[in-house]
């Protein structure tokens, strides 16, 4: 991909890099050819210190050829690899292609390591030692931004290591967060509620489910009101894997604890998104990566 706006600068780019060469050549060629004045002893008459003259020698041969050879490194550069413009280069040389090549060769250096995990079942996975320490580090390089180091996660990103999931908790479901990514995406709901007294009614409900502290008077009126959540949060608030909704009986809160933040999920919805790391990682590095997560989570790590 060419990062120019148009061919104008492509034409400009390459016309200046061809005339600066050109004009090195001129210069060699003209300083070989231009007689300095020189006095007759062939110094320039110009003296330091007392008796430090310039003598008027011709440049070495080896500096000249030097200089030759350097002008025809860069045609012949220019010629193979990526300079003048647009013009892509003979040898179809990109950083992109470079990159490629490295992690491909990277990838299969260590696919031996992973070959011995293909085999193995998740739970297997999860306990041994090395599989361990390879899941912790890709962890620290690929998720902890988000999930935090720990795994505890914090506002928004959900805590990895406690048995409260959106999608899904087994071996299976967390690879196929890894890989895919998901959205989790609660649209904004206070119109099907009613007024923003009924949303405060509703969201006293929500919090009377996890046994929160609430008004009770409230939560009664609210009641009714929850059958516009039910459809994704199910009837009795404890949500639904398959659409990435959340429990709300279970006092574990994403999106923060309390009334004012239940009616602030209720008015402005939510989206949130994992993404999709099935570019960057490669099924194996998934495959135990999901082990060591799921086995955060269910307490088994090598012993
Ligand atoms: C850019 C931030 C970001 C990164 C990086 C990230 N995640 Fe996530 N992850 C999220 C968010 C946000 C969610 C919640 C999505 C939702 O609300 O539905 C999530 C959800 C998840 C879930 C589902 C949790 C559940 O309760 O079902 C798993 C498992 C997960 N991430 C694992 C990982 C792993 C492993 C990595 C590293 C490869 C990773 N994540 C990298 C932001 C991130
Ligand atoms: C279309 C489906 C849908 C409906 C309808 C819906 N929600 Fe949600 N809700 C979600 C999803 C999905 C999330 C999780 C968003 C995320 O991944 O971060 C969520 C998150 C929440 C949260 C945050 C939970 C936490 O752990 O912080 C609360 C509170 C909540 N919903 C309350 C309600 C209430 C009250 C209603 C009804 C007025 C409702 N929702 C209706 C899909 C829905």
């Amino acid at each position: 991909m060419s990062d120019f706006t148009n061919n104008f600068w492509s034409v400009y780019v390459a016309a200046i890099t061809v005339i600066g060469i050109v004009a090195c050549l001129l210069l060699l060629w003209f300083s070989g050819k231009a007689k300095a004045m020189t006095a007759h002893d062939n110094t320039t008459g110009h003296v330091w210190d007392g008796d430090l003259r310039e003598m008027n020698n011709p440049l070495p041969r080896w500096w000249v050829w030097l200089f030759v050879i350097t002008i025809v490194f860069a045609l012949v550069y220019l010629a193979l690899y990526p300079g003048l413009g647009t013009f892509a280069g003979k040898l179809g040389w990109t950083q992109a292609g470079q990159y490629q090549t490295e992690v491909d060769k990277g990838n299969e250096a260590v696919a031996p390591l992973y070959a011995k995990f293909a085999a193995m079942k998740p739970e297997d996975i999860a306990k041994d030692p090395q599989a361990h320490a390879i899941g912790e580090r890709l962890f620290m390089n690929n998720c902890s931004q988000c999930h935090g180091s720990d795994a505890h996660g914090s506002k928004g990103f959900p805590n990895l290591t406690d048995s409260d999931w959106l999608h899904g908790g087994t071996p299976e479901k967390i690879m196929e967060t890894i890989t895919l990514g998901r959205v989790g995406q609660m649209p904004p709901m206070a119109a099907a509620v009613g007024t923003p007294d009924d949303v405060k009614n509703v969201a006293n409900y929500v919090l009377s489910l996890s046994g929160s502290p609430h008004d009770s008077v409230r939560a009664a009126l609210g009641k009714s009101k929850f059958s516009a959540c039910a459809a994704c949060h199910g009837s009795d608030g404890k949500g639904n894997q398959a659409l990435g909704a959340p429990n709300l009986s279970d006092d574990i809160w994403l999106h923060g604890y309390g009334e004012s933040a239940i009616i602030a999920m209720v008015n402005n919805g939510k989206m949130n998104q994992m993404p999709a790391q099935a570019e960057k990682l490669t099924a194996a590095q998934i495959q135990v990566l999901a082990s060591y997560v799921w086995g955060l989570s269910n307490g088994a790590g090598p012993k």
